[in-house]
């Protein structure tokens, strides 16, 4: 915990100095998400060549744990292949980040949603079929 706020270290870490912020322009694939309670939106770019993702962008406009999330789902998957990023849950995201308050746990599905919608992305530009299913997060 961080003094008084119900954080982790890594993700106030996170927040204040996020990694990877940005976007890239001849992305391979873009994904963008939002969740209607909260209002925050997250958009994720993607750069991929030879099944590997070479680099990661995002831009959050929201809460201080979806920036912090954003930010640590880039480096998890930054220089893995495909299949390992489809791998990643929110849950890794929360527990790589030392866990997040039970109330703020929609913002790292946030994090995992915006990554496959970029992923999905991916796969509709390549003109390929998306091997992903809508997991059904609420
Ligand atoms: Fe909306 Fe965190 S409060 S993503």
């Amino acid at each position: 915990m961080t003094g008084q706020l119900p954080y982790s270290e890594k993700v106030m870490d996170h927040f204040t100095n996020p990694r990877n912020v940005g976007e890239i322009v001849d992305a391979s694939g873009v994904g963008i998400v939002g969740n209607a309670i909260c209002g925050d939106v997250m958009k994720m770019y993607l750069k991929i060549e030879n099944n590997i993702i070479v680099d990661i962008k995002f831009k959050t406009f929201g809460c201080g744990a979806a920036v912090a999330t954003s930010s640590m789902v880039t480096e998890m998957v930054k220089g893995k292949s495909i299949a390992e990023a489809l791998k990643i849950t929110n849950q890794a995201v929360a527990e790589a980040l030392g866990g997040l308050p039970i109330i703020k746990m929609h913002c790292s599905v946030l994090a995992e949603e915006a990554l496959r919608s970029a992923l999905k992305d991916y796969y509709k530009k390549q003109g390929l079929p998306v091997p992903l299913e809508d997991k059904g997060h609420e």
